[in-house]
């Protein structure tokens, strides 16, 4: 069996994990908001109409930043709709999904479902169909003391103190041709400056998003992130990165290196963050907001057909799935200096962890690294140096058959690894140089019979952690082994 040293020391440290790393994506898109995390006729509602079965599970997942309304929603969306009595907001016919919208849920019930969660709300102002105007209107009214126009809707909806949003996204993916107002980069600069301008006038201390390029495959991969952080300069505090991915070629371990082009995609972006900072000779510079990130390549189902909820892009999510879940959590970890918020695409039904169907709930297998991370997400991320195995990925290059990437917080080291070989065991050691691993506090296996099974409503355990000891320690160092395509979370003391 082939040995993998995991090699780290206490001062090669890449950075505070930003706990919006662990961050969510609720879209009014197919049965994401109805049916998903708002039902009042279902059994499980609570006294304000959210289901308490989703919420529950989803609570487990210490989700940070809550990106919402979208998405391609949100660039036809008038956040005026979505206030007021329920019964004179309008049913809107929305183009992103070809949906009716009936705006039962608008900023008021979202703000209070944070609440309820935790979550640090997180809105993207429409810069598709909407206006700058409006963009800093919504802002006067989340934030505003009452006393002005917008802050005194506010107070007449029931919530006479400010709701306090700190997190906005300047419009969604406005370089994608599909997007609502779609334009080229100096056009969406402009709007998005003119935008960021009112917004921080109106409170100066909300932090905001740019869009940055859509995709890695896009045209304007990189170049309009050039042009519009340059024109934008310090109104931008992040630029937003997009990334879905999938199996599209039916090869598992071509699949699993698929981090290999999540850590570029980081390092690129961020490179060009630096070039801009460099040539404007500007003091601050955007950090990263991986602000929609999931497998997602299955189900492709976008048109609504003029439904209420419809079934929207239901992703089934099998065990390779989970792994690269987990490789995208590293990946993060690996860029804690640069990446500060990154938001999972979605919370549930669509391309999401959580499924409901009627009064039931499953639980898919890419909740469960979201939960292995996210119980152990704090502290510092270490660099992980990975000595053992590679393999060719015919996509991806070169790829270490061990991903890795570690955190400490204090005394405890957290430690993930995946074993990305499909068919062989792997050894793994933690050396942890200037320090002794002594014991080991709590571990989770997550592995499964083959690459493809799921859960399912009938059979939801399939995959799911199972605890995991089987760790020795020798001279300070902790070995064990780990099964083909598996995840392993582990809590060490030294
Ligand atoms: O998450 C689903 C959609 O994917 C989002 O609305 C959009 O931003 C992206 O293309």
């Amino acid at each position: 069996m082939d040995t993998t040293k995991l090699t780290l020391h206490s001062q090669f440290r890449i950075g505070e994990v930003d706990p919006r790393i662990f961050g969510g994506f609720l879209e009014h898109m197919g049965r994401a908001v109805y049916q998903g995390v708002f039902e009042p006729e279902s059994a499980h509602a609570d006294e304000d109409g959210f289901r308490r079965d989703v919420l529950s599970a989803l609570e487990r997942l210490k989700m940070t930043a809550m990106r919402y309304p979208g998405g391609n929603f949100a660039s036809g969306f008038h956040w005026l709709d979505g206030i007021g009595p329920r019964s004179q907001r309008p049913v809107i016919r929305e183009l992103a999904w070809q949906s009716i919208e009936p705006n039962q849920v608008g900023t008021d019930e979202y703000i209070r479902l944070c609440r309820k969660m935790g979550w640090t709300p997180m809105l993207t102002v429409n810069l598709g169909t909407g206006t700058p105007e409006e963009a800093r209107n919504w802002v006067e009214y989340c934030n505003a003391p009452a006393g002005t126009r917008f802050s005194n809707l506010r107070a007449a909806n029931g919530s006479p103190d400010p709701h306090g949003v700190k997190l906005w996204c300047l419009g969604n993916e406005m370089d994608g041709p599909w997007q609502l107002g779609h334009v080229p980069a100096e056009q969406y600069a402009i709007r998005a400056q003119q935008a960021a301008h009112m917004m921080k006038s109106v409170d100066p201390s909300i932090e905001l998003v740019v869009c940055g390029s859509c995709g890695v495959g896009m045209s304007t991969y990189m170049e309009w992130d050039r042009q519009v952080l340059e024109h934008i300069g310090k109104l931008a505090d992040y630029i937003s990165l997009h990334r879905y991915v999938g199996n599209q070629n039916n090869n598992t371990a071509d699949y699993l290196a698929v981090t290999n082009s999540i850590d570029q995609q980081i390092e690129e972006m961020d490179a060009a963050c630096r070039f801009v900072q460099a040539k404007t000779r500007s003091g601050l510079r955007p950090y990263l907001c991986f602000d929609e990130w999931n497998v997602w390549y299955k189900n492709m189902e976008m048109d609504g057909e003029g439904k209420f909820a419809p079934h929207l892009i239901e992703e089934i999510y099998n065990l390779e799935d989970a792994l690269v879940v987990a490789g995208f959590l590293n990946s993060f970890i690996r860029h804690a200096d640069v990446v500060k918020i990154a938001n999972i695409a979605q919370i549930v039904n669509v391309i999401a962890p959580l499924q409901t169907r009627g009064a039931d709930l499953l639980v898919q297998t890419i909740y469960h690294p979201f939960e292995m991370y996210a119980r152990r997400r704090e502290g510092l991320s270490l660099q992980v140096s990975i000595s053992g195995p590679d393999y060719s990925s015919p996509t991806y290059g070169t790829t270490r058959v061990i991903d890795s990437s570690a955190i400490l917080n204090g005394e405890k080291l957290h430690v993930f690894a995946t074993n990305r070989s499909v068919s062989e065991f792997a050894r793994v050691e933690v050396h942890l140089a200037d320090r002794k691993l002594t014991g080991l506090e709590s571990g989770e296996l997550l592995t499964g019979a083959s690459a493809m099974v799921a859960n399912t409503f009938e059979q939801p355990d399939v995959v799911r952690p199972q605890v995991f000891s089987a760790v020795e320690f020798l001279d300070g160092k902790a070995i064990f082994e780990l099964p083909p395509l598996s995840l392993v979370a582990l809590t060490f003391h030294q």
